[in-house]
């Protein structure tokens, strides 16, 4: 078998990359969604050949790209698409925006569950839309939802902007919550936009579901939203697709791209096609090393810092720490930054009752993880 090295620390400073320019040199940052490591070898030798071509004019994905993706989706998910079912996008946020342009008008309720992700979070915003929250909750185990609250919840809403795998928990939803989501929408007639982008990255063997491929009578509602980008560690390469098996939603849905959303990037059309053409081994590699990383920042935090709680992901490279057991004058975020010099996203970026979490993005060399626990410990330590 062939190996893959995730242990090597690359310098990213001096890269434009958001994740390390974003804090001054002495902060070791783990916070926004992509990894510290090298994008799988044979997507390098892939932008190799393509950037050694010399052109870079305006893309059109291929038709054989568009087959490549529906052989996948079969494979991977058991779910039959066609070729015409894929929008290709330069992003997965822009995708969920112009799903609500085109498909909900001000005053509609958009539902979310709670924590999420911040643009999802906010996406409300820009369209006029009443957020209407149903949150995950907490068994001590894991997040659950709370099936009867997110019915009541749907009833008010005219979309569901679902994130599964979910950030930040880390949540990978079984087959029989999406089978329960599902029922809901098609008894309360709302639109379903799934932004599945870290679908590829569910650890433990397990398999994630796409909500579309549940039944021919939830696919006609879901505008499903993919990427290469977090698991083969291409984000900045700006590309993803939609998947809309509703020939008239596709058509409003295209339409509201409204010369704001622009045709993808020809260096993350060929990166993702070679991601998903070469790099199933790399990705397999990934995932033992993610949750070796889970694990050990898991068993670190309880040994540590036991006030601290952390859920294990079931998926995804992030971890959220509930962190009001310490009791901090300020938010735990600020805490570390500023006495352990080491960046994690801020819980209140999720929702108004998480000023007392954390994400941390585990998605890193080791030795990087073990410097960030270690300046989590010099900053508790300098309460004394
Ligand atoms: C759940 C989720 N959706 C969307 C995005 C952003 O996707 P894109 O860069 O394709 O717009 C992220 C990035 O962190 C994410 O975690």
């Amino acid at each position: 078998m062939t190996s893959f090295d995730f242990d090597t620390l690359i310098e990213r400073r001096g890269t434009d990359a958001k994740k390390w320019a974003a804090y001054p040199a002495d902060v070791l940052p783990m916070w926004v969604a992509d990894m510290d490591f090298a994008a799988p070898p044979s997507v390098i030798e892939a932008l190799q050949a393509r950037v050694e071509h010399g052109v870079f004019g305006y893309g059109l994905p291929q038709d054989a790209f568009r087959q490549q993706i529906v052989d996948d989706t079969q494979a991977k998910y058991g779910w039959a698409i066609l070729a015409d079912d894929i929008v290709f996008l330069p992003g997965v946020e822009p995708g969920f925006n112009m799903a609500l342009k085109s498909e909900t008008k001000p005053g509609d309720g958009l539902l979310i569950q709670t924590p999420i992700y911040s643009p999802i979070l906010n996406a409300h915003r820009h369209w006029g839309l009443e957020s209407i929250e149903a949150p995950l909750v907490t068994t001590g185990e894991g997040y659950e939802m709370d099936t009867a609250a997110l019915d009541a919840a749907m009833a008010k809403s005219r979309a569901f902007l679902l994130c599964n795998p979910h950030n930040p928990t880390g949540k990978a939803l079984t087959h029989s919550e999406l089978t329960a989501i599902a029922a809901s929408a098609i008894r309360h007639d709302v639109l379903v936009i799934a932004d599945e982008i870290h679908c590829e990255l569910l650890l433990d063997g397990r398999r994630h579901i796409p909500i579309a491929s549940l039944s021919p009578e939830i696919a006609e509602r879901t505008i499903t939203l993919m990427s290469a980008s977090k698991t083969y560690n291409i984000a900045g390469l700006k590309t993803a697709f939609a998947i809309v098996t509703n020939a008239n939603l596709r058509k409003r849905f295209n339409s509201a791209r409204l010369g704001l959303v622009d045709s993808v990037n020809v260096l993350g059309l060929e990166a993702s096609r070679a991601a998903y053409a070469t790099a199933s081994a790399w990705r397999d590699a990934l995932l033992t090393y993610l949750q070796d990383n889970r694990d050990y920042l898991q068993g670190e935090i309880a040994r540590r810092f036991p006030a601290i709680r952390m859920v294990p992901a079931q998926a995804t490279y992030l971890a959220w720490l509930d962190c009001s057991a310490l009791g901090l004058a300020e938010p735990p975020q600020s805490f570390f930054l500023d006495r352990g010099r080491v960046a994690f996203s801020a819980g209140s970026d999720f929702g108004s009752n998480y000023g007392k979490f954390l994400r941390v993005n585990f998605g890193c060399p080791r030795p990087l993880l073990e410097e960030g626990l270690k300046r989590m410990e010099a900053a508790l330590s300098s309460r004394l």
